[in-house]
């Protein structure tokens, strides 16, 4: 009978044990890659001594291929919870250090644990990914997990904040549990994701193609928006995990986060006056209209480098958590094509599960014309963001600085689809469409019937005619399609006093199973 000596020793030493993971020379491996271990990332992500490990003596079960042999405590995974600036947080850390951080039974049984105590606290689930994927030995056992995770993803969104980071592999099915969750993070140069790497797209298409093209960080924030942030090192990424829950509530049944301000909410700033061009067919960078309106010009933005004909990011108003959803005149003129549609629709959704305001920039000249948007299904993808902003019972915020046009003005979070406050700028084009476009229609005969000499004087007489009747914000306020007619400068204080205004907002949907949101 050993001691309770002895005992405390053995628990010591399946604790050290647990702790190295696949062993010391398999560290120094992951090392030489460039990546941190399991656990040297779940240090740089939590507050500091807040992890709890669960599950650290779970080993696998096969005894197939001689994976009796090789047993390694915790099984290629560390799980447990801990605190981000307080806040709890549940997490999983794939250990690429012991069989290539490929999923076993007893491994998805740990994420699944987890998951589940995430859910019935409400607390958000972060999963640090770097894996081979399916453990082969273990065959249809690893795809059973991978179904069980994939399920609790599913039945965990929209109820708590899901985040992915991606550090190494993310390869096959494996893919579509951070592509389930709410935001995914990967790192340039040492992580990708792709269904079917580059040996077998070669085999099967004839393309030679690298793993980096096919599913780095560049190719996924960049070409597929399959990613949300690309992050120059392990550190950043983690950070930029931390920087995106601090936006996010615990649960959908709480509000968004709201710290003191710290810049005054009552700031006006005249440098707004004057950021629209006078000439329509200008550009000008909503990014610079985006700065000057939020607390201290603090604007994270997601998938910045993806759709940037569309803005979309967490900012605060008056210490409020906000997602801003903007044009971006100088991309497209800010046109709404595929990829800005089903970015912003997401984003909106997003924001809307987690109680999170929308703020609205709108710039908007329509819809992006071509054979290759409309063989593409335009409309079906512009229908994602216009149900996206019509579902959406968070306090919803517009701001017109230019042109809303068309159908595009209906999609922007007009008053039309439950905008709570709308409000233009003096500059704001409210109309059909575009003077020039709509001249041409509408005047079509004066326009043919006028001399040759005389026809461009006719068009600038109809232009001016067309201009002082529609290219203004007037026929919307005097109908009350926006609330008011805003400065420029003012934008800011009125902004934080319809959020305070709005802050008990309780709005509900018909009672019904789903929308069926057009996919
Ligand atoms: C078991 C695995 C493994 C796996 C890696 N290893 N992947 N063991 N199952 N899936 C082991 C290796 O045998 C090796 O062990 C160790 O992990 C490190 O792997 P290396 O190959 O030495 O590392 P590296 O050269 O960096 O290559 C990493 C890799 C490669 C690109 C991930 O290992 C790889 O291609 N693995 C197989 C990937 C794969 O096809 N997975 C199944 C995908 S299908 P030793 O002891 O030799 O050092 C899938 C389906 C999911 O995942 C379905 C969900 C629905």
């Amino acid at each position: 009978m050993p001691s309770s000596e002895e005992r405390i020793a053995r628990l010591m030493q399946m604790r050290e044990e647990a702790r190295l993971g696949g062993g010391p020379a398999r560290i120094e491996q992951q090392h030489a890659r460039g990546k941190l271990t399991a656990r040297e990332r779940l240090d740089l992500l939590l507050d500091p001594a807040s992890f709890v490990e669960l599950d650290a003596l779970v080993t696998h079960r096969s005894t197939d291929f001689g994976l009796d042999e090789q047993v390694f405590l915790g099984d290629g995974v560390v799980t447990g919870h801990g605190r981000i600036d307080g806040r709890l947080v549940f997490v999983f850390s794939q250990d690429f250090t012991v069989f290539g951080g490929s999923l076993s039974e007893a491994y998805a049984e740990k994420i699944c644990k987890v998951m589940d105590l995430a859910m019935k606290v409400g607390a958000p689930i972060i999963g640090l990914n770097d894996s081979g994927g399916a453990r082969i030995q273990e065959g249809v056992v690893s795809l059973g997990g991978y179904a069980d995770i994939f399920l609790r993803n599913t039945l965990a969104s929209g109820m708590v904040p899901q985040l992915s980071v991606i550090m190494g592999p993310c390869a096959g099915g494996a893919v579509y549990s951070p592509a389930i969750t709410d935001f995914t993070i990967m790192v340039e140069g040492t992580s990708y994701m792709f269904v079917t790497g580059p040996s077998v797209v070669r085999t099967v298409t004839h393309e030679d193609v690298d793993a980096e093209r096919l599913g780095g960080a560049v190719t996924h924030t960049t070409r597929s928006g399959v990613a949300h942030l690309a992050a120059h090192d392990e550190a950043e990424a983690l950070d930029l995990t931390r920087q995106i829950l601090a936006y996010l509530p615990q649960n959908n049944l709480e509000d968004a986060t709201r710290v003191e301000s710290t810049d005054p909410i009552d700031r006006r700033d005249a440098a707004l006056d004057s950021v629209v061009p006078d000439d329509p067919a200008k550009p000008y960078d909503m990014h610079v209209v985006i700065g000057h309106v939020v607390d201290n010009g603090d604007f994270l933005e997601i998938q910045p480098g993806w759709a940037q004909n569309i803005i979309v990011g967490f900012a605060r108003l008056g210490g409020r958590s906000v997602g801003v959803v903007a044009q971006q005149p100088a991309v497209l003129a800010g046109a709404l094509d595929i990829d800005a549609s089903t970015k912003a629709a997401r984003f909106v959704r997003t924001c809307d599960c987690f109680n999170v305001p929308l703020l609205t920039f709108v710039d908007v000249p329509g819809f992006l014309p071509g054979v290759g948007q409309e063989d593409g299904g335009i409309i079906r993808h512009g229908a994602k963001l216009l149900f996206a902003y019509c579902e959406a019972t968070v306090p919803k915020l517009t701001v017109i600085t230019r042109k809303a046009y068309g159908g595009a003005y209906d999609v922007m979070s007009s008053k039309h689809i439950r905008g709570d406050m709308n409000f233009a700028w003096p500059t704001a084009e409210i109309a059909v469409m575009g003077v020039e476009g709509a001249v041409n229609i509408i005047f079509k005969d004066r326009l043919q019937a006028a001399e040759v000499e005389d026809a461009e004087q006719e068009r600038a007489k109809l232009v001016a005619e067309y201009e002082a009747q529609f290219a203004n914000p007037y026929v919307a306020a005097a109908r009350g399609y926006v609330d008011d007619v805003i400065l420029p400068s003012e934008t800011r204080p009125r902004l934080i006093q319809a959020l305070e205004a709005l802050a008990g907002k309780r709005d509900t949907n018909p009672r019904k199973k789903h929308g069926n949101i057009p996919l």
